[in-house]
């Protein structure tokens, strides 16, 4: 008997890279078999570790039709994408191709697979500077990014594919993702590592040189910018939620998954070293195009419809599960960030201030 005859499999697009490794995991403690289709542009063999593996790319249309035809998911989740905002700004065409494109072949084959109903990785970049705050589902959607447009572009393809064709969907909206499987069986190895957590644990490690923060002079109490982090376990298991708010024949949706809680790139910091005891060290350049300043989720419409809970994402689990993956993965990701921030800073932002921020241990 094959595995797919005792669990239901579910294809997911994009399940060798963070997000989709924890979701995987949570899958598998749900009972179902997580197809991973991957072409491990980003994502990790490795990471790969409750059902197969089909190495292959979106724009492979033969083997994604194969792979529905192989494994009859009952649904399909869809992370496969590029996810750097900086890099979307620099290189618009690989978002515009992979994101919306490649996104768009996922959905040809899902249409092909009776509208089997498709859980979409969306953004809170969809959303923009908001004029109010917290952000709910309904604040008008204005991308500052081509990164956010290519997402908002799959939203309302879904939409007019759910009006024409019968698709079924619910659109996750992630704040930011951060944080690691409490059991180090996955986690989170961004090649380069961008994300302001891992990013400042590795200063803090002495794996970077230093933490860059993009903006110290936003308003915000303390001039740094303010988002929302959400352990990538709770994202995970909002996954699992939704996917069988889908089965059981739920209507389509738009879903914010976040805390509800701002945090600033100070506040992070100071949260490393009271769990770590390690300082960051750090330096102040310019604010990046298309970052606003506060980011907060209003995640009502998650609690009411998919019962989410934000158990795991206190500042200090996140920082504490990033910790202990980072302190066991390999010493080589140093040497691709470092390089990439080298790259980054005179890129983007020309000239930058150098300071060493330190915070009291303990
Ligand atoms: N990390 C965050 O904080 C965050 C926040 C909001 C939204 N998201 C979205 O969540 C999703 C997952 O993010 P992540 O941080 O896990 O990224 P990730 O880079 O770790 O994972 C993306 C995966 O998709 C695969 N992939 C990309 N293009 C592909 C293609 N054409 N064909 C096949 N596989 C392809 C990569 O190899 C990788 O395994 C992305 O869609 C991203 O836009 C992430």
């Amino acid at each position: 008997m094959s595995l797919s005859t005792v669990r239901p499999a579910v294809l997911v697009a994009g399940g060798a890279g963070y997000i989709g490794s924890h979701t995987c995991k949570a899958l598998h403690a749900a009972g179902f078999l997580p197809v991973v289709y991957d072409n491990l542009s980003t994502g990790h063999r490795d990471l790969v570790r409750w059902g197969p593996l089909v190495e292959a790319d979106l724009f492979e249309k033969d083997a994604l039709a194969r792979t529905f035809r192989e494994h009859h998911p009952v649904a399909a989740l869809h992370f496969a994408a590029c996810a750097y905002v900086g890099e979307s700004v620099a290189d618009p065409a690989k978002y515009y191709l992979n994101n919306i494109v490649g996104a768009l072949h996922l959905l040809d084959a899902v249409r092909s697979a009776d509208n089997v109903p498709i859980v979409f990785s969306s953004t809170c970049a969809v959303y923009g500077e908001t004029q109010s705050l917290p952000i709910t589902e309904d604040t008008p959607l204005a991308p500052l990014s081509p990164y956010g447009r290519t997402k908002l572009a799959i939203e309302q393809a879904l939409s007019d594919y759910a009006v024409a064709y019968g698709l079924r969907f619910v659109c996750l909206r992630y704040f930011n993702a951060a944080g690691c499987d409490p059991e180090g069986e996955v986690g989170e190895s961004h090649e380069p590592e961008t994300h302001l957590v891992p990013r400042a644990i590795l200063a803090a490690l002495g794996r970077l040189e230093e933490l860059t923060i993009y903006g110290d002079d936003y308003p915000t109490p303390d001039g740094t910018a303010i988002r929302d982090y959400i352990h990538v376990c709770d994202l995970a298991d909002a996954h699992v939620a939704a996917l069988r708010l889908l089965l059981a024949g739920g209507k389509n949706a738009a879903i914010n998954l976040g805390t509800g809680v701002g945090l600033s790139v100070h506040q992070i910091l100071q949260a490393i070293a009271r769990v770590t005891g390690l300082e960051v060290p750090s330096r102040i350049a310019p604010r990046r195009h298309g970052d606003p300043a506060v980011l907060v989720a209003d995640n009502s419409r998650a609690r009411r419809t998919l019962g989410f809970s934000t158990a795991r994402s206190n500042l200090e689990n996140i920082v504490r599960t990033a910790h202990a993956w980072l302190t066991r993965t390999s010493e080589t990701t140093e040497l691709r960030v470092d390089k990439q921030r080298q790259s980054d800073s005179t890129r983007e932002h020309g000239q930058s201030r150098s300071t060493r921020i330190r915070f009291p241990h303990g």
